[in-house]
């Protein structure tokens, strides 16, 4: 007798979509086969009619625990992870204190334990000056590093190139990997400065201030230190032209990079500051049509990685404020992203298996836990969303589970929605609702095969 059986329904991997059912044990998939296979259960479930997808793994959101706990905390998060289909989650460091330190990454992972509805991975962050930090946290429980290369929100402040050098150094021998919020500071606090001069306080001024040059420019800088030190680098929320072509660049020359691209800066161009004003307000910034048709380019080609929300929550009163300066960065985006997408999908922009490749099994390779995450085989975690992709429906703001749920999707019409959400074998999510208590657990990179083995 083992624990759970999903029956019925169509399982999607990126290989292809197969016709079996799944056997569940001590929240390991143990058998995969036709139903006169399926052992006995304690619990079935019937799938007829849904597409069994593995559990989504966003490598970017903010949780904002500790710290900033008005905006978002890992329950409420973890929550809206649930309902929208993520079973893991890699919450970003620019919390309070910041993850700079053991002691800061101890006291992020004291937060989690016992409080996130779905499975965690925890970044730490470069900062000036905890370059004697790095080796200490990277045996402390971290999936890997992040840096903030350009201004956004809690301005953790960008090492000089030395600095980064060495972190990229450090980090490659610790068999860990970089990743970059890219854009140039210096070019971003040269051009805010001037429009604020100038006296622009409209929503589109943002634009302005982070032009893709400022992009190009930090990408182009981060790929270098990643080849002369063989560091592994992700590029996140990467959202121009011009430094996908670096990426692609540097993929050709098959050097360890990845790049994810934003469910936002996939769905939403630059016509939407005069539409929705500064909630839109992000970094790097919602850009022309020009860019996001690059992202889906890239997407098509597989250039691109992954596909990640950016899940920044803030308050209300943060969201809008009416001087674009003053307006908080980044909005909610984990609960809404996977009907968002199978609406693409059903559009026809994009096939299920390359989408499953691009939310499941591709941001788990990319940080090292795959196979454990991101898939659906036999000795993987049983972490799954069953869909319907056949449902429509209209996202509704006020339904969300964030703290505050102001959102750009609000009214938009959807096609394919989540059913179930299941984690290591428990459903945490139902029709909607929230089930079980907070069952997450902290998520480590597998293997560690140093920088020349990458
Ligand atoms: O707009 C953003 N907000 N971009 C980021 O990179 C960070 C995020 C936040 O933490 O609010
Ligand atoms: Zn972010």
């Amino acid at each position: 007798m083992i624990d759970l059986v999903i029956q019925n329904g169509k399982v999607v991997t990126s290989e292809g979509v197969l016709e079996t059912g799944i056997g569940v044990d001590e929240g390991i998939i143990v058998v995969l086969g036709s139903e006169k296979h399926l052992p006995e259960a304690k619990k079935r479930i019937d799938a007829n009619g849904l597409h069994i997808l593995p559990g989504l793994v966003d490598d970017h959101v903010h949780f904002r625990d500790p710290g900033l706990t008005y905006k978002e905390d890992f329950e409420s998060g973890s929550r809206a992870a649930a309902a929208g289909g993520v079973t893991t989650i890699m919450d970003m460091p620019n919390t309070v204190p910041p993850v700079a330190t053991v002691e800061a990454l101890r006291e992020k992972l004291n937060r989690a334990d016992g409080r996130s509805y779905v499975d965690y991975g925890i970044y730490g962050v470069l900062t000036e000056d905890n370059l004697d930090e790095i080796e200490a946290m990277s045996s402390s429980g971290i999936m890997g590093f992040k840096v903030f290369m350009g201004e956004t929100t809690g301005y953790i402040r960008c090492p000089d190139d030395a600095t980064l050098y060495r972190q990229f150094k450090k980090v490659g021998d610790a068999g860990l990997k970089v990743g970059a919020h890219a854009e140039n500071d210096l070019i971003l606090q040269h051009l805010k400065a001037e429009l604020k001069a100038g006296g622009r306080v409209d929503p589109r001024a943002h634009l302005e201030s982070r032009p893709s040059f400022a992009e190009h420019m930090a990408v182009s800088k981060a790929l270098i230190l990643s080849e002369a030190t063989g560091c592994p680098f992700h590029v996140f929320h990467l959202s121009t032209k011009e430094a996908l072509e670096e990426v692609i660049t540097a993929k050709k020359k098959e050097l360890p990079v990845t790049a994810e691209v934003l469910v936002s800066h996939l769905l939403l161009d630059d016509s939407y500051y005069e539409k929705l004003g500064n909630l839109i307000r992000l970094n790097p910034p919602i850009r022309n049509k020009e860019h996001q048709e690059a992202l889906w380019e890239g997407i098509r080609h597989g250039w691109i990685d992954n596909i990640a929300t950016d899940h920044a929550p803030h308050s209300r009163e943060e969201k809008t404020r009416d001087v674009v300066w003053d307006a908080a960065c980044g909005f909610i985006g984990v609960e809404t992203a996977l009907p968002l997408m199978l609406t693409q999908v059903n559009r026809g922009l994009i096939s299920l298996e390359r989408y499953v490749r691009l939310v499941s099994e591709n941001p788990a390779r990319v940080w090292n836990i795959y196979p454990q995450k991101g898939t659906i085989r036999i000795g993987s975690d049983a972490d799954f969303v069953l869909v319907d992709l056949k449902k429509e429906g209209t996202l509704e703001a006020e339904k969300l589970y964030s703290k505050d749920r102001s959102t750009p999707f609000d009214g938009w019409r959807v096609k394919g929605l989540p059913r179930y959400t299941i984690l290591r074998g428990n459903i945490i999510m139902e029709e909607g609702r929230i089930k079980e208590k907070p069952l997450g657990k902290l998520v480590l990179p597998l293997r560690r095969t140093g920088r020349k083995n990458q």
